[in-house]
């Protein structure tokens, strides 16, 4: 492993890598193997393995209580809770959603049969606005759905007077955001819905799944009754049904997940911290801290490469970053309107999202959760800004 000091010691110029193992972007907080085996004995003693079981529901009290909410209905994934709730709600129409989000947000309004409108996003926040959601808004469109990014939010009162004056409502992909808060309250009650991610690379982790919380209880009713083919709880007509359960091993993870959820934030927030002081002044390259919220759950670490000043495009410094082990990621790339089979059922998005363009060219998620510590973070640090200082003589090396 080596420190880099100048271009011999890259691995695109035949150097050895700065880490001896691959380092993914992902949370990837697991419980001890311990802990996991006893989870799973009890299971099996018990040969309740799914089907609303006990876990199951003490996970969603929890979740309720935590959170604030009087609903937390757990499901197989936070795609399958978006795709429930634009489905519980519309049978036809459009939904107005971001271009800058994962693929999925975008695919759970197509799989619900209703129609996408993409708008854009706020260069500085990432998020939407009345703003970007005024210059996309059009006839048809019968709900907002709205982003929380990076363990940040969008400004929620600023959205819930934009949805009144449309007389629409507005639901919530929060798929990064379990944890984060604004004013000592958690994510989870704003709007009609927001839609939790439990997968195994987000803060808290079930491997797969996912929960929605709302404080609407004709809204649960119906979300509880289609989660299933039979119905659940107070049982009432609903336009589909699919299988979103989530199984008793999943909610076990979870809960062991939330037991240590706490400690999950506090080490991202530590190693944010010390990302924060390592990459602090490399000019070109800065920081994205998460907007909108008072305490972040750190759920991803976003950094933004401007190549005129840094002299390395950002696929460039990801292309030297992988050669050391170092997995950083394009997210998102492409932006949603660019990407199969958006750009060609609805090109007139091609040209139409500058700023999530921008966005997609230029910003590159840095590994942050379980399996780094402070030294990965040094050693990221030293490659980053011995990368910047010496771009001219790396760039020959990546032709
Ligand atoms: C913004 C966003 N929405 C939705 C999802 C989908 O979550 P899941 O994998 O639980 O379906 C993701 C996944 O990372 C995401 O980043």
């Amino acid at each position: 492993m080596s420190e880099k000091k100048g271009v011999g010691d890259f691995v695109v110029a035949g150097g050895t890598p700065a880490l001896a193992e691959i380092l993914p972007v992902g949370q990837l907080y697991f419980p001890s193997w311990d802990r996991y085996e006893a989870a799973m004995r009890d299971i099996f003693d018990r040969r309740y393995y799914t089907n609303h079981g006990p876990l199951l529901e003490r996970l969603e009290a929890r979740l309720e209580e935590r959170f604030s909410v009087r609903h937390a209905i757990c499901v197989t994934n936070a795609t399958v809770g978006l795709i429930m709730v634009a489905k519980a709600f519309f049978r036809d129409g459009k939904i107005l959603l971001p271009g800058f989000t994962f693929v999925g947000t975008a695919q759970s309004v197509s799989i619900a049969g209703l129609e996408p409108v993409f708008c854009d996003v706020d260069a500085s926040t990432h998020h939407i606005t009345p703003d970007t959601l005024e210059a996309a808004f059009e006839g048809g469109v019968r709900a907002l759905l709205g982003v929380n990014l990076w363990g940040g939010a969008v400004d929620f009162g600023a959205i819930d007077a934009y949805a009144r004056s449309k007389n629409v409502p507005v639901f919530y992909d929060s798929a990064h955001g379990i944890g984060s808060q604004i004013g000592g309250k958690s994510l989870g009650g704003n709007g009609l819905a927001e839609v939790f991610s439990f997968h195994a690379t987000k803060v808290l982790g079930s491997t797969e799944g996912g929960c929605i919380c709302t404080n609407d209880d004709d809204l649960a009713a119906l979300l509880r009754n289609m989660r299933c083919g039979y119905g659940m709880g107070r049982i009432v007509e609903v336009p589909v049904t699919t299988n979103g359960r989530m199984s008793e091993a999943q909610a076990a993870i979870a809960l062991m997940s939330l037991d240590d959820l706490d400690e999950h934030i506090a080490r991202n927030q530590r190693l944010a911290t010390a990302y924060e002081e390592e990459l602090g002044d490399i000019p070109g390259f800065s920081v994205c801290k998460p907007t909108g919220v008072d305490s972040t759950n750190r759920q991803y670490f976003v950094c933004e490469i401007d190549d005129r000043v840094l002299k390395l495009t950002r696929d460039e410094m990801a292309k030297i970053l992988k050669a050391e082990n170092i997995y950083a990621r394009r997210y998102f790339f492409p932006g949603v309107h660019r990407s199969v089979p958006y750009r060609s059922e609805f090109p007139q998005y091609l040209d139409r999202l500058p700023t999530t363009d921008a966005l997609c060219s230029k910003l590159l998620q840095l590994p942050i959760g379980a399996l780094v510590t402070e030294e990965h973070v040094r050693k990221i640090g030293n490659v980053v800004r011995e990368a910047s200082r010496n771009a001219e003589g790396l760039r020959k090396h990546l032709r």
